[in-house]
């Protein structure tokens, strides 16, 4: 199968979304002389400019796109080549307005944005079929093509009537009959029993709360209707060339995407990454992003999408101080990726996003922006030929899983404060914290070559996943295990017990009496820490250690954290500090260890195949120890038992140590 590796042929790609339609021609060749100067090797073509390809109903305009194709072959740039599906022109929706989404109240989602389409609608999928046919047809053969780049950013939800007859065939397809169908939903709560087929609709907008099975059915449904629409066009793609390697680009930690059934039908696993210039946790975040993404992967992967600058659509939208954007490109190359490209190239003059920095931004040439993507670019093609493809080792493994998010966001549940993701990124961050690499991997997925697997909040566990759990326990692992996990079933059903009786058994818990979650900005006193968002009233079994209790309040004396063995469980959010110390003690207890020792703080320590890179997220100067004598490869110079880095500096570090 064509992969990464074949597109970034021992380099790393740099470049970005390019949108030359936005254009006149003569700017193409300025674009062309600037592309060289910054090192860029690869650029992303025809993400939205299906108006442009097919201007109406059939007709077809590659003219300009081939010059544009063989303009970067002659200057040896690659092309990532999107179908431009994401974007139906005005005139689907004009004539067939049944291909524009709806939304739960019914009411039509209209062109004059973007992704303005209904997944399940046969007259959009045909089309999109159609122009994708005629694309791969006449670039198949292209020397320029390095990589098809499906849709963009798949995230369209509609609940409109063609929907539901496709919700319903999926329903169908998973559970047979309506039987079924009203025992997996538990229907008869609230007189919801289904008599036929026919009356199953979407979760639309209804008096009160909705079936909570109904909408993680709904979820799932969304998620692969939408993999359909990808795998329809990668199909076509690869019939053309099997040997050009395919994606699309995700956005990370996007709920609408299970992102581990859809990396499996992917070449190519990439990921579009905009960490807020102005989060104190902003490498943090990118650093997470950036160990899901390769182990969605299982390896190298594409860095689709970052901004240079500032973006234009949060509520106040921060450029990126000197020197941050190497230093989260080069984290995330030290954590796997083979690719660091920008959305955009050159920074819009019209449009929705004329506010959103470019790697060419309105300044021009002599902006500090591309001063910076020309520094970048450069270094990348020093440390390029060392680092493409060598592996990024992991002893610890976050579990994660769409099901579970899915079901744990949904009304009804004992707190709205708990938000799913914000607890995988308090536990991401105090295992980020320690200096440990960590990689995510799926509940039921193979644990074994890990040392250790934290659970940050896992609500839904199959039986095949808490099987999973407890063999990898049973075969020497250890196990942390998060609040308000194991509660219920693939159905969402809850599990007797509250918490399923295995796990229960495996971390020594008799009884779990209540879930206690905490209002916002409260905290609870444990023994040695403060917990937030959630605590539990549990009875642990004799062979259980209580490694904290709760002290004050109605828990007092109750135990907190506990644990049995290799297994622990935390019943409630411990505040940064703490968790860092907890996950931190056991990390070093399962042997999994910090990748070094006594960093200062704010320096990341990563290894990447051979290679040790320092990443100082700081802007004071620190020095780091690092046993041996070493070259940074990025400058060339030597160090000998520590390294000096500047405000967010970087080395990427070979050892000179015979
Ligand atoms: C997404 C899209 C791009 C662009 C950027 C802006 O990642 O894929 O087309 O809109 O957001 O940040």
């Amino acid at each position: 199968m064509p992969s990464l590796r074949d597109a970034a042929r021992g380099r790393i790609l740099f470049g970005g979304d390019y949108n030359p339609e936005q254009w006149p021609e003569e700017v193409w060749e300025d674009d062309v002389r600037l592309m060289k100067e910054a090192g860029v090797n690869s650029v992303t073509l025809g993400v939205f400019s299906w108006a442009r390809i097919e201007p109406r109903p059939g007709a077809r305009e590659f003219g300009w796109l081939d010059r544009v194709m063989d303009l970067m072959h002659t200057h040896g740039i690659g092309v990532v080549l999107a179908t431009p599906t994401a974007s139906p022109p005005p005139w689907m929706g004009a004539r067939h307005p049944e291909t524009l989404p709806r939304t739960e109240d019914g009411s039509v989602v209209w062109y004059g944005s973007r992704q303005h389409f209904c997944a399940s609608s046969p007259v959009y999928r045909r089309y999109a079929a159609a122009v994708t046919e005629d694309l791969a047809a006449r670039y198949a053969g292209h020397p320029a093509l390095t990589v098809w780049h499906i849709n963009n950013e798949y995230c369209t939800h509609c609940w409109c009537d063609e929907t539901a007859a496709h919700f319903r065939r999926w329903l169908e397809s998973r559970y047979g009959t309506v039987e079924a169908l009203n025992e997996a939903w538990g229907t008869a709560f609230w007189s919801q029993r289904y008599d036929a087929w026919t009356e199953v609709v979407p979760p639309r907008k209804a008096q009160y709360m909705r079936n909570p099975a109904q909408e993680l059915d709904f979820k799932r449904f969304t998620s692969d209707a939408l993999m359909e629409c990808y795998a329809a066009e990668r199909d076509i793609v690869v019939r053309h060339t099997p040997h050009i390697p395919v994606t699309t680009n995700f956005m990370p930690l996007w709920s609408g995407q299970d992102a581990w059934a859809w990396s499996a039908q992917e070449d190519i696993v990439s990921v579009d990454v905009y960490p807020d210039p102005k989060d104190p946790q902003g490498g943090q975040y990118n650093a997470m992003l950036a160990d899901m993404t390769r182990s969605q992967a299982g390896g190298a992967w594409m860095l689709m999408e970052q901004a240079a600058g500032p973006v234009n659509w949060r509520g106040v939208n921060h450029p990126k101080p000197a020197g941050l954007n190497r230093l989260w490109s080069l984290q995330s190359v030290a954590r796997g990726a083979d690719a660091v490209c920008y959305f955009q190239w050159r920074q819009s003059r019209q449009g929705s996003e004329k506010f959103h920095s470019g790697m060419l931004t309105h300044a021009g040439e002599h902006g500090r922006t591309f001063r910076e993507v020309k520094q970048l670019g450069a270094e990348l093609a020093t440390i390029g030929a060392a680092v493409s493809g060598a592996p990024v080792p992991a002893e610890v493994a976050v579990l994660h899983d769409w099901d579970a998010w899915w079901a744990s966001g949904q009304e009804g549940r004992p707190s709205t404060l708990l938000d799913y993701t914000e607890v995988v990124r308090s536990w991401h961050r105090a295992l980020w914290e320690t200096g440990t690499t960590t990689e995510f991997a799926r509940p039921d997925g193979d644990l074994s070559r890990f040392r250790m697997v934290a659970v940050p909040q896992l609500y839904l566990l199959s039986d095949a996943a808490i099987d999973n759990l407890v063999a990898y326990v049973r075969g020497g692992g250890t196990l942390v295990c998060g609040f308000f996990s194991g509660v219920a079933d693939v159905d969402d059903r809850i599990r007797p017990g509250g918490m399923d009786e295995r796990l229960r058994e495996l971390f020594g818990i008799r009884t779990l009496h209540e879930w206690w979650p905490l209002d916002a900005d409260t905290t609870v006193e444990c023994d040695g820490f403060r917990g937030g968002l959630w605590s539990e009233e549990l009875e642990t079994e004799p062979g259980a250690e209580i490694l904290s209790a709760y002290r004050g309040g109605e828990l007092d004396g109750l135990p907190a954290v506990v644990r049995k063995d290799r297994a622990y469980y935390v019943s409630t959010l411990p505040e940064p500090d703490a968790l860092r110390a907890l996950l931190g003690k056991v990390v070093t207890r399962a042997g999994a260890g910090p990748v070094l020792a006594g960093l200062p703080e704010g320096v990341e320590a990563v290894h990447r195949g051979e290679l040790l890179f320092l990443l100082h997220h700081g802007r004071g100067d620190v020095t780091v120890p690092v046993p041996g004598k070493r070259v940074d490869l990025l400058t060339g110079t030597e160090f000998d038992g520590s390294v000096e880095l500047g405000r967010y500096g970087v080395a990427v570090l070979r050892d000179l140590t015979p």
